[in-house]
């Protein structure tokens, strides 16, 4: 039996996530769309967040054999927001929250012009938040992982 990294990713923030992890780990990582994996395969699964749903992942627990799962937002990491987010999503695996970012560029004409709207109502008073929605932000860095590490190593 062996382990293998399976992601999706539309802006990037995730993708760099799942190849520092693939390095880290030295294990495979493929996009959901190229993934190969065998029936006794392990697999841990990193996904994005739209409004709350960590995208693909229903339909990656019926398929796959999964033994941790990873997701990446915009939001800064509490323990309210990680247990909300299990919730929303009925999750009873292993679990761990990383913060992506926002990359305008990346993203379509549609989210380019709503997100900012959306943004300041989820941002409140909170400038960092305001920040970021208005002009994106990247916060992935190789440290975010250490917990994801020390629990699969
Ligand atoms: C339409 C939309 C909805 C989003 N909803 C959330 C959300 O509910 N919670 C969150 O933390 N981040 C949210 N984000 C931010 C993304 O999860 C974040 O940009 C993430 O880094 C994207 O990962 P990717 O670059 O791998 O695609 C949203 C972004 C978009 C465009």
């Amino acid at each position: 039996m062996s382990r293998v990294i399976i992601y999706k990713s539309k802006t990037g923030h995730t993708e760099r996530y799942a190849k520092m992890l693939s390095e880290e780990l030295d294990i495979p990582c493929y996009s959901y769309k190229e993934a190969k994996v065998s029936d006794n395969d392990e697999v841990i699964f990193l996904s994005y967040i739209y409004a709350s749903k960590i995208m693909g992942l229903s339909k990656a627990l019926n398929k796959y054999n999964i033994k941790a799962i990873i997701a990446v937002g915009a939001l800064a990491y509490s323990k309210d927001y990680v247990n909300t987010l299990k919730q929303t999503n009925n999750i009873d695996k292993p679990f761990f929250y990383l913060r992506g970012g926002i990359d305008y560029s990346k993203l379509n004409f549609i989210f380019r012009k709503f997100l900012p709207i959306i943004g300041k109502d989820i941002a409140k008073d909170d400038k960092e938040l305001l920040n970021l929605f208005k002009n994106g932000g990247d916060f992935v860095t190789k440290d975010s992982l250490k917990d994801v590490i020390n629990h699969l190593k």
